[in-house]
């Protein structure tokens, strides 16, 4: 966890060993898979294709949330809104964990395109972060929402017989409620009217390629 103390440098190679593991390694979780003892029903090839892509898809999301919120923290003008923010990100470790998890139980695996999601995620929440503080935590806000969303799409359009996906998913989705309140209570400001719109179009592009690829 990076320390406010630490200088230029030393944050820089902290952001670059972060994006390193959370693109090629497997970062552990610190809670236990919410799947736990449910049972691993056999899924016919179709189904079990359409759950991986659901769940590459959100394990992708995970991948992007974390980019963002380092980029954002990279350029935070405050210690407090730097420390909410990796504090946010490691929060979403576990939900990179469980849906890595998910993905290896389907025979499936992460998206090829997770370096490019990280850095393009990485650069907009540089851009974001650098128009202040409060924008920054409205970033926050309007990211959780969105990932709240695509996961109660995803919960409607599993199969019903994949309890273990939608065990993970009921757990992200109550915590990606609870951080987005929480930025909400640290001062978050309300984004104006093309940008949520403008983040939604990237996310729909993110979840078309990332449920192939
Ligand atoms: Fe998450
Ligand atoms: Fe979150």
């Amino acid at each position: 966890m990076t320390d406010r103390t630490l200088g230029p440098i030393d944050r820089l190679l902290d952001d670059a060993q972060r994006a390193l593991d959370t693109v090629f390694g497997a970062p552990p979780a610190t809670r236990p898979n919410p799947a736990g003892n449910e049972a691993d029903l056999v899924l016919d090839d179709a189904q079990r294709r359409h759950a991986a892509g659901l769940m590459r898809i959100n394990h992708v999301g995970e991948v992007c949330a974390q980019a963002l919120y380092c980029g954002q923290a990279a350029v935070a003008r405050d210690a407090v809104t730097r420390e909410h923010l990796l504090e946010a990100a490691q929060e979403e470790t576990d939900h990179l964990a469980w849906c890595a998890d998910r993905l290896r139980e389907l025979d499936s695996r992460p998206s090829l395109l997770n370096p490019l999601w990280y850095a393009g995620s990485y650069a907009i929440g540089a851009l974001a972060g650098l128009r202040g503080d409060g924008w920054n935590l409205g970033f926050v806000v309007e990211t959780e929402h969105q990932v709240e969303a695509h996961i109660d799409e995803h919960l409607q359009s599993l199969p019903a017989e994949d309890a273990r996906s939608r065990a993970i998913l009921q757990v992200m989705k109550a915590d990606e409620a609870r951080h987005a309140s929480n930025a909400e209570a640290a001062g978050a400001r309300i984004l104006p009217v093309p940008v949520p719109s403008l983040m939604a179009a990237a996310s729909k592009l993110m979840k078309a390629v990332a449920y192939r690829l």
